[in-house]
């Protein structure tokens, strides 16, 4: 059996799957990811390092040119969902997903429709004030006519709510994502490296079947009951056009 269908089966007989995601699963989507060849840790910008960009120092310090990368490279507001969420989607309307637990910030999982979402680094869809907490949309950011947005009512800083490096995760998700994962009897883990904690620890710690696809290998694929090196795309267009859902 090709490991496609092997996959195919392995859904099949579980109602309660998790689905952990990285980068991988939105590149088709036209969202670059980050530790590939082409991703975006593997470029400068003005010189800087990308993961200082996106790093708590940058926001205190120099917000202008946090912004000015923010506003260049992190706009997927008009991304849309791939095959991926979309059969991620079906899947939890037929009751066989229990959840979904990303580390992408695009917010395409709750676009293509899945409504057990735990988004472990924020989005970009919300933002909020840092001193009256009142919430702005993606464009007040994107479209602001001054570089570093501020509050309309009070003139404070506002912060995207997503999670920057130096940042603790939102310790309520993070601990609701792992019981639901850790009861799980399949988890397909995609599209991620691994590389970051907690999510390497949290999926290291399952108990249950493991899936993996993604193009490269990952801390996981040893505990793995099926690894399948290829597009996630390709693997879940074919999923997608089966009969499981
Ligand atoms: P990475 O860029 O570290 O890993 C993406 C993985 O997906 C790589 O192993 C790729 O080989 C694989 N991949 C990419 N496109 C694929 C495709 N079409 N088919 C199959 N595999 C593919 O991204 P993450 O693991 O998600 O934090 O990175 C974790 C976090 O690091 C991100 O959430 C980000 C970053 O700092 C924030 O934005 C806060
Ligand atoms: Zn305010």
């Amino acid at each position: 059996m090709n490991k496609i269908k092997q996959l195919e089966q392995m859904i099949k007989s579980s109602n309660n799957i998790v689905f952990f995601g990285g980068a991988g699963v939105s590149t088709a989507s036209g969202i670059p990811d980050f530790r590939s060849k082409d991703g975006l840790y593997n470029t400068k910008y003005e010189g800087n390092d990308p993961e200082y960009l996106l790093s708590r120092t940058c926001f205190i310090k120099e917000k202008e040119l946090f912004f000015k990368f923010y506003r260049d490279k992190m706009d997927i507001r008009y991304a849309e969902p791939n095959i991926t969420h979309k059969y991620l989607a079906k899947l939890e309307e037929i009751g066989k997903l229990k959840c979904i637990i990303t580390q992408n910030i695009d917010g395409l999982h709750r676009k293509a429709g899945n409504k057990n979402v735990y988004e472990l680094h924020g989005n970009i869809h919300k933002n909020i004030c840092l001193s009256c907490h009142k919430s702005f949309t993606p464009d007040y950011i994107f479209e602001n006519k001054d570089i570093i947005p501020r509050c309309d009512c009070c003139g404070a800083f506002i912060k995207p709510e997503v999670v920057l490096y130096e940042e603790p995760l939102d310790h309520i998700i993070l601990s609701c994502a792992n019981d639901d994962l850790q009861e799980s009897d399949l988890l397909i883990v995609a599209g991620t490296s691994l590389k970051v904690y907690p999510a390497c620890h949290m999926v290291l710690r399952h108990k249950g079947k493991i899936a993996v696809v993604n193009l490269e290998p990952t801390a996981i694929d040893y505990k793995a009951t099926l690894v399948i090196r290829n597009n996630i795309e390709d693997v879940f267009k074919e999923l997608y056009n089966s009969t499981t859902v």
